[in-house]
């Protein structure tokens, strides 16, 4: 999509669609009259609407006008509320952008443009981000699969105006760059949605390798894939374990971008569960819902998307990806309960139940990890169920046993609006795991399932980390403004906010 800033104003602007954002307030709204030009059939609308009670501002609400050529060359003007004036933030233009795209391309229109509405406490640069944020996740669609009948509309345009030079404290060149940036990171977030809805049919551990290849093409990430042979090797041997049930070949994937001025300067790893289809293996899950598990592999989706988006930006800094990749299968060759398996650090493990197969696979990548002197690890994965009885699909699942990278994940979380929650990681709740047999077992039984994974994968951390289970917030139940039912591609904004501060550094 081509998205630009321009000087100017919306009533010379030739487009399929004006938007107007209105906040819930009656004075305001009287006072936004006088733009729709003095007596105009169109001014002469908004204040009868405004009269009968059906112009607003309130949340949900989308009018849409139609003016004379000569009162505004563009076709259509779209009034999109935003609801109380107090309670607007960023998230609240994500939503009303995502809305007014999704309306414009409803009634076939290729073009939009807006002013950027006000956000008490953030600059236009922040502003016109979460906007574009808005409009290009909002239209995101996962429909490859379908039969087209008619050539699909989509946005093609899309036009910030300002008639200022300044832009609610920005310059008008702070703005384009945050555009800039904004359609990057949405790309990779879109990427991240893309591998997450593809069905597992057409994904296992050799694709997702691939796709790292893809996202590693032209942008100096370097990709090094390991296959049966080089995970025997290393003795990767949680991967190996549940990849022995599948007919497909599990992969580990090693992503390597040094981004930084000291090539040698110690990087953050990222760490991605990437189980492209998680049947649960022996210990089978229940049929319904199974489908959701293509997504199990969203955690090496997100770490794939962000070392694309971030490497794209050029970021100075340096940050090493490792995904974990198997398929989780039923078969005679795979893995059962009560299985041992004893990594090279010395730490054995009872698979309890073949279903606990993230923390297994993990485990690989975190020991792996130690070897590049981190700064600061950070896993994400789909871990637990009991993660989505806590939290729902409204926040990430966060532990870990650095203070300062989960006060900085909590505050641009809150940002960036995906928001994660901290679960204690006492020392109380490695009794929960202990294994008769051997040092640990993969379950915990049944309370505080999300932490007693979490205390599993801590047994191979002797760095900073923090671990994300992401296992709600990785697939939609519902579709949202800007959120689709089915993939998310969750955390690619956070973590590359992170990065980005971490790379001002
Ligand atoms: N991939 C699942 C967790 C999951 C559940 C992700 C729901 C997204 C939505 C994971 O591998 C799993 O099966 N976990 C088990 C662990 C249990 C056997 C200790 C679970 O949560 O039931
Ligand atoms: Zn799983
Ligand atoms: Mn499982």
């Amino acid at each position: 999509m081509n998205i630009n800033v321009i000087k100017g104003n919306s009533e010379s602007f030739d487009s399929d669609a004006v938007v107007y954002f209105q906040p819930e307030d009656t004075k305001w709204i009287k006072d936004s009259l006088k733009w729709y030009g003095e007596g105009t059939p169109l001014q002469q609308q908004a204040t009868t609407m405004l009269a009968a009670g059906d112009l607003t501002g309130r949340k949900d609400e989308l009018i849409v006008l139609y003016p004379a050529k000569k009162e505004m060359r563009s076709k259509r003007m779209l009034l999109v509320g935003l609801g109380k004036p107090e309670m607007i933030t960023l998230e609240t233009v994500r939503r009303a952008a995502a809305r007014a795209a999704k309306k414009t391309v409803a009634l076939k229109g290729k073009s939009l443009g807006f002013f950027l509405p006000e956000v008490k406490g953030s600059n236009g640069a922040e502003i016109a981000n979460a906007a574009v944020e808005g409009v290009l996740l909002g239209l995101y669609k996962f429909d490859k699969f379908k039969k087209k009948t008619e050539k699909p509309i989509t946005l093609e345009k899309l036009t910030i105006f300002c008639n200022d030079k300044d832009i609610y404290g920005s310059s008008f060149k702070e703005v384009s760059s945050a555009i800039d940036r904004a359609q990057v990171i949405c790309a990779a977030t879109i990427f991240a949605r893309d591998m997450e809805n593809e069905p597992s049919n057409f994904k296992y551990p050799e694709v997702l390798g691939k796709w790292a290849q893809d996202a590693a093409k032209g942008n100096g990430i370097k990709v090094t894939l390991f296959g049966d042979k080089e995970l025997k090797k290393n003795k990767m041997i949680g991967i190996l374990a549940v990849g022995e049930g599948s007919a497909k070949e599990s992969r580990f994937i090693i992503m390597e971008y040094r981004g930084a001025k000291d090539k040698k300067a110690q990087p953050i790893v990222l760490v991605g569960k990437g189980i492209t289809f998680d049947t649960g293996g022996i210990s089978l899950k229940p049929g319904a819902g199974m489908g959701d598990m293509i997504s199990d592999m969203s955690g090496a989706a997100t770490v794939i998307a962000t070392l694309k988006a971030i490497a794209e930006l050029k970021l100075n800094v340096n940050v090493i990806g490792l995904c974990s990749s198997a398929e989780n299968m039923p078969s005679g060759t795979a893995a059962r309960p009560g299985d041992i398996i004893t990594y090279p650090n010395g730490v054995s493990a009872e698979i309890d139940n073949t279903d606990a197969e993230g923390r297994l696979v993990l485990a690989d990548a975190l020991i792996w990890a130690k070897q590049y002197n981190p700064k600061h690890v950070i896993d994400l994965a789909t871990l637990t169920g009991a993660c989505v009885v806590a939290l729902g699909h409204v926040t990430t699942g966060m532990m870990g046993n650095d203070e300062k990278m989960k006060t900085q994940l909590k505050r641009l979380g809150d940002k960036v609006y995906e928001r994660v929650c901290e679960l204690p990681i006492y020392d109380e709740y490695d009794d929960l795991i202990k294994s008769d047999c051997a040092d640990i077992k993969n379950v915990g039984g049944r309370w505080g399932g999300a932490i007693t994974a979490a205390m599993f994968l801590k047994r191979f951390t002797d760095y900073p980390w923090t671990h994300l289970d992401i296992a709600g917030t990785a697939r939609g139940e519902t579709s949202t403004d800007y959120i689709n039912k089915g993939g998310t591609g969750v955390c690619v904004r956070l973590l590359t906010e992170m990065l980005t501060e971490q790379a001002g550094k």
